[in-house]
């Protein structure tokens, strides 16, 4: 059987589908990730167990599949620094990593303030970014900084790995914070500033392009033949190719270790207040507006994981559903890593408040993943100012959950739809390949189906604009404490 290949290179995980000509996926592997965090809110990993990763999930690809192509998908910003001999110099600096505040504002700056760096690169300079990481390693790593021959993101490396050749694409490289989106190029006046050589960025290709033939070893270590990589792209925008958002209007949100909120768009103007993310979309000649939070079902599960281990995730839906909206009067800010959207605070952290001897751990769930709902709701008001929604796609593992899509649906006043396949990056990655192959978007696009849709329950609309009311001006009351309580720990 003939199969196209999607990995997807995420935080938790490294995912392979295998996908046949008509959509289908035939096979499903999956490799954990655990994530290294030398110090608060900082996060890496070590790029090598990404590919132990890879390659295992390969291996147990069935020989009786015939694999033509493979996509891939990553996750964004992810600063993986190579030596001339392609070795990695240090442990990749993940997207979710809060150390650059610094480097930021240095960097911006030195630009000429932040509307001259979104005028060069569509967005301001976050943390997460990549170029902040690359500032940081001149000054806080010197000796690492001096070796650097190329910087990759995280899909990068894979691909590096598979092919043996160098390059980003346009989803990816808009996350990086030195790639002009609007133009569609690196941002040489920006390199230029800071002092960075345009030969550490890997030359960009589209998403679909190819990449490179599988390396003869690996060729014949999996007893494939020909098999073509093609560039592949962010997590964020493959993951919308994957649920077909890939027209104005369309929207993404997902619930993963971050939460997102994608809006296709075919307009080239960015977010001039820099809340929303601008980037490009995989499909040539379409972007999209984002808003992400750093800890979405992260922030569940590490309460699951500190103080409700004893609970199934059934009990816990089950127990959230009984419990009246806002907890009675429960207020969950879910900011474990510090915000992106809408606060761009690096300082800003979890804060659990208005407990009282009624607060149960029930309770304090559903206060949770209220927490996260409001948080996405911060980014889709903020899409919606921008752009008329048409339909919104739910995926990640929140979509899984039947209360929490009614609770999005009615936070969002929007009914919410859950594709058939709900397998991240992996499946628009696989997509990816097919088109890499001739396929037409319309056909790959043909083959997502709807698994679900959940409409918005209206007689709840004033609790939860109420608690949403409150949990906006918490952020507000709290947010000169987060900055001293960052400066005492320095
Ligand atoms: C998006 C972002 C995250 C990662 C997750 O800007 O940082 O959603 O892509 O892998």
């Amino acid at each position: 059987m003939d199969v196209n290949l999607g990995i997807d290179v995420g935080t938790t995980g490294i995912k392979v589908l295998a996908v046949d000509g008509s959509g289908n996926v035939v096979g499903n592997f999956s490799h954990p990730l655990s994530l290294l965090t030398p110090h608060p809110a900082w996060a890496e990993q070590d790029p090598e167990s990404w590919w132990e990763g890879v390659l295992s999930l390969l291996q147990a690809v069935p020989r009786n599949m015939k694999v033509k192509r493979i996509g891939l998908s990553g996750q964004m910003h992810t600063l993986v620094p190579l030596d001339k001999d392609g070795n990695v110099l240090r442990n990749a600096i993940l997207w979710c990593d809060q150390r650059t505040a610094s480097q930021c504002e240095a960097a911006t700056r030195e630009l000429g303030g932040e509307e001259r760096v979104i005028a060069l690169t569509g967005n301001p300079v976050y943390p997460g970014f990549t170029l902040p990481k690359i500032l940081w390693l001149r000054s806080q790593e010197p000796q690492i900084y001096e070796k650097i021959a190329v910087c990759l993101i995280a899909k990068d490396y894979i691909a590096y790995k598979l092919t043996g050749a160098l390059g980003c694409d346009p989803s990816d490289a808009s996350g990086s914070a030195m790639y002009d989106v609007v133009r569609r190029r690196w941002s040489e006046p920006l390199l230029e500033v800071l002092n960075i050589d345009k030969k550490l960025l890997p030359p960009i290709q589209g998403s679909f392009e190819v990449r490179g033939r599988l390396r003869e070893d690996l060729t014949r270590k999996f007893s494939w033949d020909g098999v073509e990589v093609v560039a592949g792209g962010a997590d964020n925008a493959v993951s919308a190719l994957g649920v077909g958002v890939c027209e104005e209007g369309d929207c993404m949100v997902s619930i993963g270790t971050s939460g997102t909120v994608v809006g296709a768009t075919a307009q080239t103007a960015s977010d001039k207040t820099g809340k929303l993310h601008f980037f490009n979309h995989v499909l040539p000649g379409l972007s999209y507006y984002m808003g992400v939070m750093l800890s979405a079902a992260s922030s569940l599960n590490w309460f699951k994981e500190k103080m409700g281990r004893h609970l199934t995730w059934d009990e816990i839906e089950k127990g959230i559903g009984e419990t009246p909206i806002g907890s009675d009067g429960l207020l969950w800010l879910p900011y474990l890593q510090g915000e992106r959207t809408p606060h761009r605070n690096p300082n800003a952290r979890g804060v659990l408040f208005g407990l009282s001897t009624m607060s149960d751990e029930m309770r304090i769930f559903r206060a949770i993943m209220e927490g996260i709902t409001y948080g996405l709701r911060d980014s889709f008001e903020l899409l919606r100012e921008r752009m008329p929604i048409k339909r919104v796609f739910l995926v990640g593992g929140g979509a899984k959950n039947r209360i929490w899509r009614k609770m999005l649906a009615t936070n969002l006043k929007v009914p919410v739809t859950v594709p058939a396949v709900d397998e991240g990056g992996a499946y628009g990655a696989a997509m990816l390949a097919a088109l890499g192959g001739g396929g037409e978007v319309a056909a790959v696009k043909a083959w997502v189906k709807e698994a679900s849709a959940t409409d918005p329950d209206a007689a709840d609309y004033p609790k939860y604009d109420a608690v949403y009311g409150q949990f906006k001006a918490l952020y507000i009351d709290l947010k000169q404490r987060f900055d001293a309580v960052a400066g005492l720990n320095g």
